[in-house]
């Protein structure tokens, strides 16, 4: 545990050693220590956020400014130590304490709000139930490559979700919320009018669908996912009902033929390079021939700049055995199902979009 040493305590000294001392490290050096020790404690703020976020501490803050002793009847919570969670968290721009040691949300903190447009809140309380406690066997994954959510849960993810369904109502909410965020930087990156009849293969609850059928009155949808996660689609709410298809079934068994673009977003970084190879065929079956493929997902630059997409591999390797992936193992993937690859937009999120084409479907 480091975090007695605070960061903010990290302040680089330059004493000159007295006689029989050690020298200190030079200033380059004491950066490493220090940056590595900042790394290590990472964690704390995640845990602290995780926290937050389960306990809903920005909805009880959305009517203004609280005192940790305001909060603590509320939350359910001890009030100093409520005090030192909100503490640490205005240290990362989350909270800001007023004068009367009030704290209130920031601009960033107000994305923890449930009734936030741009919500986050579920996403990161889960996190804090499900994707920490798989990382408690990363040790496994590194050992092994295999994913961790069966060590740590009993049972594979998706069987998890479906016996869990609050916890599987969770999941589809955070997923509403990453495409929520993600959403409009995708339908300005890809111009989807006259797409014809788009089939977004685990599509969830049909966020992005719905997003592109409203943009593009044109075309049709149909929405597929396992049978007891497209039960919770919104696509009836958003009033387009009667332009799109709702169809549960199992990814590696029949899916919904003749569409004229097929939408993965999110799906493939789930499964191992085999498993990639097996849904991308079957899509490539159902498609039209002159069909098109776009794969929506967290590509891996090249060198080290940092990138989302790397953490995030980390994390689908620790969770579910899979991976993000660089265009080029992206491009070895569909080259192997019978796609090519035509190209490679960047969007102004995280994700990017992979088109392709069948080779040849061979009807
Ligand atoms: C990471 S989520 C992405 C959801 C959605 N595309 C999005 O980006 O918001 C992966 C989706 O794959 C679905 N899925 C998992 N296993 C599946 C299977 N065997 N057949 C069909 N869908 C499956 C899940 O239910 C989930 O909705």
């Amino acid at each position: 545990m480091t975090a007695a040493s605070g960061t903010s305590a990290r302040t680089p000294r330059s004493e000159t050693p007295k006689e029989g001392e050690q020298p200190m490290g030079n200033a380059t050096e004491l950066d490493g220590s220090l940056r590595l020790l900042e790394i290590g404690d990472g964690f704390i703020y995640a845990s602290a956020l995780h926290l937050a976020a389960e306990l809903r501490l920005a909805d009880h803050l959305a009517q203004g400014p609280r005192s940790a002793a305001e909060l603590a009847g509320p939350t359910g919570t001890h009030a100093p130590s409520l005090h030192r969670l909100l503490r640490a968290l205005a240290g990362c721009g989350v909270f800001r304490q007023d004068d009367t040691g009030r704290f209130a949300l920031t601009d960033v903190g107000e994305a923890l709000r449930s009734d936030h447009p741009r919500s986050v809140r579920t996403t990161v309380a889960q996190q804090g139930r499900l994707t920490v406690r798989t990382f408690q066997y990363a040790e496994h994954a590194l050992r092994t490559g295999e994913g961790t959510f069966s060590k740590a849960f009993g049972q594979p993810v998706w069987d998890y979700l479906k016996e869990h369904p609050e916890e599987g109502t969770d999941f589809d909410t955070a997923m509403h919320e990453h495409s929520r965020v993600e959403r409009a930087a995708i339908v300005k990156a890809y111009d989807f009018t006259g797409a014809g009849r788009i089939v977004d293969i685990g599509g969830g609850d049909g966020t992005l669908l719905a997003t592109v059928l409203a943009r593009c009155p044109g075309e049709s949808g149909v929405l597929f996912d396992l049978p007891h996660v497209v039960e919770r689609n919104r696509i009836a709410d958003a009033g387009l009902g009667d332009r799109c298809e709702i169809v549960g079934g199992d990814v590696f068994g029949e899916l919904p033929a003749d569409g004229d673009l097929y939408t993965m977003k999110s799906v493939l970084h789930g499964w191992t390079d085999s498993e990639v190879v097996t849904i991308l065929r079957g899509v490539r079956a159902a498609m039209k021939p002159d069909g098109r493929l776009l794969l929506i997902e967290r590509v891996i630059p090249a060198g080290d700049a940092p990138h989302p997409s790397k953490a995030f591999d980390l994390a689908m390797l620790i969770m579910a055995g899979g991976q993000e992936r660089t265009e080029e193992e992206y491009t070895a993937l569909l080259t192997e199902a019978g796609f090519r690859v035509e190209r490679v937009i960047g969007t102004e999120s995280v994700l990017s979009i992979v088109q392709a084409r069948p080779v040849d479907t061979g009807r």
